[in-house]
């Protein structure tokens, strides 16, 4: 029996870097997935992959429209959820005097506004089965920022505060919620990013190398799983001890 045996798991920001990787991982462990994604023939070809345990939506977790649309989706699919991964995450460096309002707001709308929307409307559908548990992704910088990070640091920032406050609103629905904040991890984010990013990103990490996508897979299905039940409204970071 895998650890995640009859669950079903929702993750935004599926269809690549962690989010597919906790995909993989949470399928070998007995889950159903429901992958959502704007990335859309990425989302499809790793359902395809996965099989009968599988499904992908296209999602953009700025839209509350495509999230009632998604767990809609779920319901019909899956009859159930037990879990969601609030992984969708955007970052496009810069400093405050450079930002502009609309660069600012796209990031707060997938980073911020995203995870909320996805609490809101897991929840519901988590309580019909007696509970769950939510994870929410941050990252390292919401412990230890850098320069030129404001739009990225400040939503992640939030996502600490949105993970405490849906814990303890949560907690008599018996609905989890944690944040994982990862440090530097070998995704194709990174390497979008360019080599002076990923500089920086190794510059900033004691152990000497990255993270994999797996290794912070390992811990959400942790997270997720029955393992972790008097685990709820905390910060769990996986940074190679970039924040001790
Ligand atoms: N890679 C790192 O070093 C690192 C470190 C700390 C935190 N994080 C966070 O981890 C999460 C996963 O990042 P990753 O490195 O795997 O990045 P990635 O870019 O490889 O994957 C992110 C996924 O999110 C999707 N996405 C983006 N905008 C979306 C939207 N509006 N709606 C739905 N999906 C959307 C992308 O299409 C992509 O598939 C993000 O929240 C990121 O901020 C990453």
């Amino acid at each position: 029996m895998g650890s995640l045996q009859g669950k079903v798991i929702a993750i935004s920001g599926g269809a690549r870097g962690m989010g597919a990787a906790e995909a993989r991982l949470f399928v070998a462990e007995g889950a159903r997935v429901m992958i959502g994604d704007v990335r859309e023939a990425e989302g499809l070809a790793l359902a395809e992959e996965l099989g009968e345990a599988a499904r992908f939506v296209r999602l953009d977790v700025a839209r509350e429209a495509d999230w009632i649309a998604l767990f809609e989706a779920v319901r019909r699919e899956f009859g159930r959820l037990d879990g969601l991964v609030n992984n969708a995450g955007v970052m496009k460096p810069g400093n405050i005097a450079d930002l502009t309002v609309e660069e600012y707001t796209r990031t707060f709308q997938i980073n911020q506004l995203g995870p909320l929307l996805g609490i809101k409307h897991a929840a519901p559908l988590m309580r019909e089965t007696g509970g769950g548990s939510i994870v929410n992704v941050s990252s390292s910088v919401a412990v230890r920022p850098f320069a030129g990070i404001a739009s990225y640091a400040t939503t992640k920032w939030a996502v600490r505060g949105l993970t405490r406050v849906a814990a303890l609103e949560l907690v008599g629905d018996k609905i989890r919620v944690n944040a994982v904040l990862p440090g530097f991890i070998h995704t194709p984010m990174v390497d979008e990013l360019g080599p002076e990013m990923g500089a920086v990103g190794l510059s900033l990490t004691p152990t000497g190398r990255a993270g994999t996508p797996d290794e912070v897979a390992m811990l959400v299905r942790f997270l997720i799983s029955d393992e972790s039940a008097y685990i709820s409204g905390a910060d769990h970071s996986i940074d190679g001890a970039s924040t001790a």
